[in-house]
This record gives C-alpha cells, structure tokens and sequence, in this order.
C-alpha cells in the first residue's frame, strides 16, 4: 500500500524514467503527453523549477497494459484479452477485506493546521495550454461520509488549486460524491470532505472505477493488495485517510450558494476543453498532511488515444464483470478501443445463444454501473472477433453490420458537462444527457449459418504453408 516501493520496482524494471529540472508551468504536462503517445515509461519528476528538491511529481504509472499487468501482479506480456479475463476474474472472485483503523502512518509525518495551511507548497502542475489554472488534483481519492449512514465513498474527481487553502471540486453530476455532498447541502451544511493526492494505484484504482451506491472502496483496496488497507482518522473531519497516502487534506465543501468560483477550463478525457469555465463548489482547506519529500501523483486528461492510465482495460474488466454478475451467458471478451478513451467506444464480444442475445448484451453494458456513464457506441461483434483488435472490430462493423437494421439509437442517457457534443441550448437547460449507438455487428442470428464464410487461411492450411515456406519469413 506504499507507493515507493513500487516507484522502486518499476525502476528496477526499466519502467520508470526519472527527470530533473522541468517546469510544473505546462512542462510536466506536455512531457507526460509525449511519453504517453508512444507508450513510454511512467515519470517521475524531482527538482522541480521552483519547488525544493524532493518535492516530486509522479504521472503515467499504470499507463500501459504492461504497467497495468505488473501492478496487479500478472505477466507483463500478457495477452490484451488474457489481461482483461484475468482482471474480470479478479472482481469476479474479489473478497472485500475490512480496513483497519492504526494511531499514526507516513501521511502524518507533517502536518499543518488552520492559519499554516499552504497549498502552493506542493509543485501542481498545470497540464495543458489553455487550462484556467493549476491542478493539483487528478490521479487522486475524494474521501466524503455519506451523512446519514456510515458509507464512506471514494471517487477521483479533478481539483484546481486556487490559492493557499482553497480547491475547486469539480463533480459530474450523477457521481457519487455529487449525490453525498448534495445530501449535506440540503440540510444547509457544508459537506466534510478529505482528498489524497498521492498514493500506490491499487488504492487508488478503486475511485476511479464505479460500482453500486452503498460499495465500501476502502474494502476493496484491500481485496486487491490482499492486506487490510490501513488508515488514520482526519482529526479535522473524522474521516479515514489511507496511512501511506503522500498528501491528503481536509477541509469543508460549503453549499455553492456561500461559496463557489470559476473553475476550469481544463483539458478533458474526450481531448476537449468540453466543459469551458464554470462555478463550482470549493473545498475549504483546514488541514494538510504530507509524507517527507511528497510524491503528488498526477493522471491529466489527455487527447485519446492517450490517457495516461489504463483505465481503459480495468473498465473492459468491470463491465464484464459486471455482465457476468447479471448472469448473461456467452461473454467471451470486453474491450474499450483507446481511440474512445474508456468510455466511447465499447466492444464487447458474444458467442450467440439466442435471438436478441447480442441486443442484451449492448443494453446492460450501457445500463451497469460502470458502463453507464458518458458513453457513445456499444459494439457487439461475434467470438471470432478479438475484440482487443481494432482492426477486427472495424472489420466486422464494416462486413456484419447493416447500418439500416443493425444500429439502434438510445436517447436521454447519462452523460455529463464534459461531452463535446452537447448542444449549447441543452447545455444552458443543463441537460447534459446524450445519445447511445448500439452497433450489432454480429451475423444475424437466424440466418448465421448461412452468413458467407470468411476467406481467411485456415490455421491447419497456415501451419502445413509455413512448415515449407517459413524461410521467407524468418
Ligand atoms: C484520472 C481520472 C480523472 C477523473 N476526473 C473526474 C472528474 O473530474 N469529475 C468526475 O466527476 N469524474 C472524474 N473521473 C471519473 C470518476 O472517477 C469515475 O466515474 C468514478 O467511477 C466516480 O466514482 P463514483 O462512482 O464513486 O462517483 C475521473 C477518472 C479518472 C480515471
């Protein structure tokens, strides 16, 4: 549950690139940008202009499938499909494991209180061009209780450093912490709140996943190291804050109404500046915690096919999980295609059971939990499709799909202020639902045995051609 150790095996690894000397002023940001267009090594940035040395900032750490596999202890090598089974396996068999709750850990190593609060101590960069501002928050866990019972949700939402003790939290609507916080607001109180800003991606994942309202992610941090994640309480607001997180801090989020600012623009997941300039919620820092020499980690949004984390993959795991706990039968694969970022172009791969399976299919995974949020196309192509192969899948789009009877459109579903496509009518009503295509591009099921056959080399034929030829291609 400590990230050093794991910044040291990614070392020891080859995976990791030190940098010394870059700006937190657009330099962090376009370095981490380059690295990850070419699936690069994850960075770590010390010396930063400005800022004291030791004052580091992490980014790309599980921005490959390699990384991804490495962290969650699987062959580096592995197969896409092998690594989004095995991750669909682990949810599927995950046991919760209880945090425990221990008197004192590295968080607490510095602490500030009140009047010493400093937020622009930490190096936060800001990311991109035509950003408002500085994030300090993006690979990162807001911590609320929800206030009537003793839920604590976990999610990453993005959050700008506007001065020494203010944040901006920015929220879609529909988000958990969205729904907790409005909770408070009703009863005209401000919404206690404590946000990580730095830990191991095993406790971080669990934040930026979605899963059913009520879901303890602390458990299943622990489900995933396979110990129980330890925590401190926030003195400030009572609230459990992981013991080797790097910088945590606490504070209120008062209703907008007594205070809200401007927020963004910020370059988003999509590869837009979608949302533009809005007032949002603040957070009232009173408290900050850092271990000596801190490691802020960071996950900027990025134009896809870049992202920075592999949260492409770990949704494909959950979504197929997700089917299976719905008892749908013939899942043989799930796969969001990077060009989509996570969420706009999902695949999902069937063997056809029966008339209207592959429809099912398409309409549960847009209606789970994580499948739910901000999506664009549903494919659903045969099991001779490997759904990780975007060519594949585009191949069957192009060869399966009868556009005027194999598309459907959904309207009026869970989007968010992020969506490019909003209309900016819709957008002033602050509809920010959008349109599904659900793409069946599978034979059609009552015909499929007389669907032509495809003229690819069988492998039988492949194996006896290169048993002679395969001088050619040495
Ligand atoms: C790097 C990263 C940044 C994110 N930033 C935001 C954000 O600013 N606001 C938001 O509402 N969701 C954001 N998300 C998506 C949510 O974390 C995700 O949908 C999660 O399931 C929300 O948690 P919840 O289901 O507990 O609300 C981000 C995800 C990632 C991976």
């Amino acid at each position: 549950m400590d990230l050093r150790p794991y910044l040291t095996k990614l070392e020891t690894l080859k995976e990791l690139q030190r940098i010394e000397g870059a700006d937190w002023d657009l330099e962090i940001g376009t370095l981490t940008e380059l690295y990850d267009e070419k699936q690069g090594k994850a960075l770590l940035f010390d010396r930063i202009k400005d800022y004291p040395a030791g004052y580091r900032v992490a980014t790309n750490l599980m921005a490959t499938p390699r990384r991804l596999a490495i962290t969650l202890g699987f062959p580096p090598d592995i197969r896409h499909i092998d690594l989004v089974r095995s991750i669909r396996d682990k949810f599927n068999s995950l046991k919760p494991v209880q945090p425990v709750t221990v008197s004192s850990g590295p968080v607490l190593e510095n602490v500030f209180k009140d009047g010493e609060v400093d937020l622009l101590k930490f190096p936060a960069p800001k990311w991109h061009e035509l950003d408002g501002g500085r994030y300090i928050g993006t690979a990162d866990m807001v911590i609320m209780r929800e206030p009537k019972g003793n839920w604590v949700n976990v999610g990453t939402y993005r959050v700008q450093l506007h001065d020494r003790t203010t944040l901006g939290l920015y929220i879609s609507p529909g988000h958990q912490g969205r729904l907790i916080r409005e909770m408070y607001w009703a009863e005209g109180k401000p919404c206690p709140v404590a946000v990580v800003f730095g830990a191991h991606p095993l406790v971080w994942t669990p934040s930026f996943l979605a899963f059913p309202w009520g879901t303890e992610e602390y458990t299943l941090c622990g489900g995933l190291l396979g110990e129980p994640l330890q925590l401190v309480t926030g003195e400030y607001t009572g609230l459990p804050i992981p013991a080797y997180a790097e910088i945590a801090v606490e504070g209120d989020c008062p209703p907008p109404g007594v205070e809200s600012r401007p927020e963004g623009p910020f370059g988003e997941w999509p590869g837009y500046y979608g949302s533009g300039e809005r007032t949002e919620p603040v957070i009232r820092v009173k408290r900050v915690l850092h271990r000596n020499d801190p490691v802020l980690c960071g996950s900027p949004p990025m134009k896809p096919p870049c992202s920075g984390n592999a949260s492409f993959v770990m949704r494909a795991g959950n979504i197929w999980h997700e089917l299976e706990r719905l008892g749908i039968p013939g899942i043989k694969g799930v796969w969001n295609m990077r060009a989509g970022g996570s969420r706009f172009l999902n695949v999902i791969a069937i063997e056809q059971k029966y008339a209207g399976h592959a429809k099912q299919v398409a309409m549960a995974a847009m209606s789970g939990q994580e499948g739910a949020y901000h999506g664009r196309f549903v494919i659903v192509v045969d099991d001779d499709i490997d759904c990780t192969n975007d060519e594949d899948v585009l191949w069957a789009m192009a060869t399966r799909c009868d556009p005027a009877t194999s598309i459907e459109i959904i309207h009026n579903c869970w989007s968010t202020p992020l969506d490019p496509t909003l209309p900016p009518e819709k957008r002033a009503k602050g509809d920010f639902s959008n349109s599904r295509a659900i793409v069946l591009a599978v034979r059609p099921f009552h015909w499929r045995k007389d669907f032509p056959k495809v003229n690819r080399a069988s492998d039988a034929l492949r194996e006896t051609t290169l048993k002679k030829w395969g001088h050619l291609f040495a």
